[in-house]
């Protein structure tokens, strides 16, 4: 049986992990999640990995979650399915994690882009949070990192109307790192990927949880919490390779420490 998450691996420190379901429109399942969080989880400890690309196919990166597997599920059935897992997984992972999305985004599917710390978007992508429209609301952040995205009222607009938008209107919003044309896409947030890889790994970590965990926090608390990573990293030998590096003009050989 072919795999419903695939981890390919396009580029030297690059995972790719491709959500493969496509008569289903890339729709989460229990066992597409679990696969996504485990490679995810193992990315994360994975030394040799630097930075994680999530893609589905040409018609969907994902169409939410799975709504034939879940129409008769009761509360306590989804509370021990667990689904909220997956997106700390993504939000957690220590590498930089890059959504290339062609085709359908909506739902769950929208809401693991979000996730992610860049998205690269097809100029065909349609993003939503249609959930509205079967009865739920977004149950993966959809609600939050949506509002925080784009703000209170276009925000409130998608979410209770559940209509789609495009990915130029996502782009225009601030939802959207770059778009580019659909067939670009997968090469596009790989190169991205390999660029990253490139970087020094604890930089890229500290600059992430920075982000994150800044954005939760009221500015001054968020601040310090900046001072106190930079002040960390020059602990690290990338920091003495990188500087080094610029002052004697030579390309720096970054090892992870
Ligand atoms: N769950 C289960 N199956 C799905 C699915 C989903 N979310 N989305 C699509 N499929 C299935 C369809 O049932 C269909 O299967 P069959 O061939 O067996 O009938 C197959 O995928 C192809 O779908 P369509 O024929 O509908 O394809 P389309 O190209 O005409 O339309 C679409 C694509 C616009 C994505 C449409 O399928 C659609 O609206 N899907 C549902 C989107 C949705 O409501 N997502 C939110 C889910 S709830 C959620 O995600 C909760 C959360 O926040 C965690």
């Amino acid at each position: 049986m072919t795999e419903v998450v695939l981890l390919e691996r396009p580029a030297e420190g690059v995972v790719l992990l491709r959500i493969n379901r496509p008569e289903a429109r890339n729709a989460l399942n229990i066992e597409v999640r679990k696969l996504l969080a485990k490679h995810l989880a193992e990315v994360s400890e994975d030394t040799t990995t630097r930075a994680v690309v999530v893609t589905g196919n040409d018609k969907a990166f994902a169409a939410g979650a799975d709504i034939k597997e879940m129409a008769d599920a009761g509360t306590i059935e989804m509370h021990q399915r667990g689904a909220h897992k997956l997106w700390r997984t993504i939000a957690g992972c220590s590498k930089p994690v890059i959504a290339a999305v062609n085709g359908y985004a909506l739902g769950g599917g929208c809401e693991i882009a979000m996730t992610c710390d860049i998205i690269v978007a097809g100029e065909s992508a349609r993003f939503g949070q249609p959930e509205v429209k079967i009865g739920i609301i977004p149950g993966g952040g959809g609600t939050q990192r949506l509002t925080r995205a784009i703000g209170k009222y276009k925000a409130m607009k998608y979410v209770l109307t559940g209509d789609l938008f495009t990915a130029k209107e996502a782009f225009e919003m601030g939802l959207v790192s770059e778009v580019v044309p659909d067939p670009e896409v997968e090469g596009r947030a790989i190169d991205l990927a390999r660029q990253l890889a490139a970087l020094p790994p604890l930089a890229l970590q500290l600059a992430k949880e920075a982000v994150l965990a800044g954005m939760e926090a009221p500015l001054s608390t968020a601040l310090a919490l900046e001072t106190k990573s930079i002040q960390i990293l020059f602990s690290s030998q990338d920091q003495k390779e990188g500087m080094r590096a610029f002052i004697e003009k030579r390309k720096p050989k970054f090892i992870g420490h």
